[in-house]
């Protein structure tokens, strides 16, 4: 009875042959004890066709045999998740596919100079912590961070904030804190406020977990506050995201009063603050600030920290540091993203705080960095008029401003064509615009380079002005 109804219940849901994807029959004229071939249907699609074993046939049930039919359809249906409605390619990893050439001369990136990668310290020191501990760093680890360095960690973190941190989180980059921080507080449709521009990569980090970015009005300091407290009481965010010193991608870094305002607003209308940082060593000039977690007194500001610009962005070790209630959830959240931060990687950060190697790294590097940034604004004061720029005190970026009609993404074509690149400052900004805005970065490109290209920029830019 199973056998006589199955075949037309099918064929009755499916209605048709070719229907797909799903199962259909179809008939089979002669007798075929296995058949497996490909039907291409109308649209283009396989499907794979198996012959429904004999006892069909033995049972008399039509006189023909039965095929059953699995759609292979094509992967370009697969349904996304929602949440990358908001979210393309970035447009940098975009810009550097196209760059990719002999001869570049690319201001395009953020990747420290190869000269800062200090690859000989590094093999010293993975070689001793092997040799010390070569079992366990193999082994896994734990989700908490390499027991050794977290007391390390936390000792530099503390020190070099001036104020003792509840807990503290290892993660693979801060690139991680961000996104376990969105885990952890992020649900659809919150509202985070942020600086506009921004660091790319966080921006699509947020969009990811589908808040509503509001963006904050700034000036030649940073934010406004009084548009960030306007904000705040109109959105009721949940966090703020802000790099504080030496932003990327414009350079600038928030005075010490906004700071301290910051901290307020988030302790008076209970929002959390993801205070990102990972420039404040690279200071070429000027007085450093205290950070917005200096000045918490709740716990509502977390500090996001990183190896990556002062040591090496491939170990790709990083920190969260703040309320422990907040780096319990993070540290759920990083158990299924990625179990621990490589132990080795972290073993060799710890040597490096304990035997206090990056004071004198930090310096050796700066000095090379300070002479990049000099000439980059040295060349920038020799564009046309109509041309402002940001002067950073530190970091890896300027910002620059062409006049009005200028459109920086069309000019980024010309300019590769002559062997320089750059980011267009839209891919920055919220709500893209600012069409006529552009980062540049210094850091990853010669005194040579940096003058060559400058001036190739120069003369194209006179072209369009
Ligand atoms: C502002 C900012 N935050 C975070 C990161 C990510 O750093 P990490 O290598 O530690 O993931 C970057 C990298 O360029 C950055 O510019």
């Amino acid at each position: 009875m199973f056998f006589r109804e199955f075949p037309v219940a099918v064929r009755k849901q499916t209605g048709s042959e070719e229907v797909h994807p799903g199962a259909v029959f179809l008939n089979i004229e002669s007798r075929v004890d296995t058949v497996r071939r490909l039907q291409r249907f109308r649209d283009g699609s396989f499907c794979r066709m198996e012959v429904v074993p004999r006892f069909f046939a033995f049972r008399r049930i039509p006189l023909h045999f039965f095929m059953e039919v699995f759609s292979m359809a094509d992967i370009s249906q697969v349904k996304y998740a929602h949440r990358f409605d908001q979210v393309t390619g970035s447009a940098i990893r975009e810009i550097f596919k196209v760059i990719a050439q002999p001869g570049m001369i690319s201001f395009a990136g953020g990747n420290p100079s190869l000269d800062a990668l200090p690859d000989r310290q590094v093999c010293e020191l993975a070689q001793y912590v092997l040799n010390r501990d070569g079992k366990a760093l193999l082994q896994y680890g734990a989700t908490e961070g390499y027991r050794p360095f977290l007391e390390s960690l936390k000792e530099y973190i503390e020190k070099q904030l001036g104020v003792s941190i509840p807990a503290v989180l290892p993660v693979t980059g801060s690139t991680q804190a961000m996104d376990l921080l969105c885990k952890a507080l992020i649900d659809p449709g919150d509202a985070v406020l942020v600086e506009d521009p921004s660091f790319l990569g966080n921006l699509q980090c947020l969009k990811l977990y589908q808040a509503n970015l509001v963006p904050v009005a700034s000036d030649e300091y940073g934010m406004i506050m009084s548009d960030l407290e306007d904000k705040i009481i109109r959105y009721h965010p949940k966090m703020l995201y802000t790099i504080p010193t030496f932003q990327n991608p414009t350079g600038k870094s928030l005075p010490e009063d906004r700071r301290k305002k910051i901290a307020d607003l988030a302790n008076e209308y209970g929002m959390v603050v993801a205070e990102d940082d990972p420039y404040r060593d690279l200071r070429y000039d000027g007085v450093p600030s205290h950070s917005i977690k200096y000045y918490d007194r709740n716990g509502w500001v977390m500090f996001l920290g990183s190896f990556s610009k002062i040591i090496s962005p491939g170990l790709r070790v990083g920190f969260i540091a703040g309320d422990a209630g907040i780096i319990r959830k993070c540290t759920i959240g990083k158990q299924s993203t990625d179990v621990h931060t490589a132990n080795l990687n972290q073993a060799i950060v710890d040597q490096y705080l304990r035997r206090n190697l990056l004071p004198e790294h930090i310096h050796n590097i700066c000095i090379g960095y300070k002479m990049k940034m000099e000439k980059m604004l040295g060349a920038l004061d020799m564009f046309p008029e109509g041309v402002l720029h940001t002067s950073p005190e530190g970091g890896l970026f300027i910002w620059a401003e062409l006049p009005e009609k200028t459109d920086t993404v069309k000019l980024l074509s010309e300019a590769v064509e002559r062997k320089v690149a750059y980011v267009p400052g839209t891919y920055f900004c919220v709500n893209g615009g600012h069409m006529n805005t552009l980062r540049l970065n210094f850091s990853n490109s010669t005194l040579e380079q940096i003058e060559s290209g400058m001036d190739i920029l120069n003369k194209l830019i006179r072209t369009k002005i």
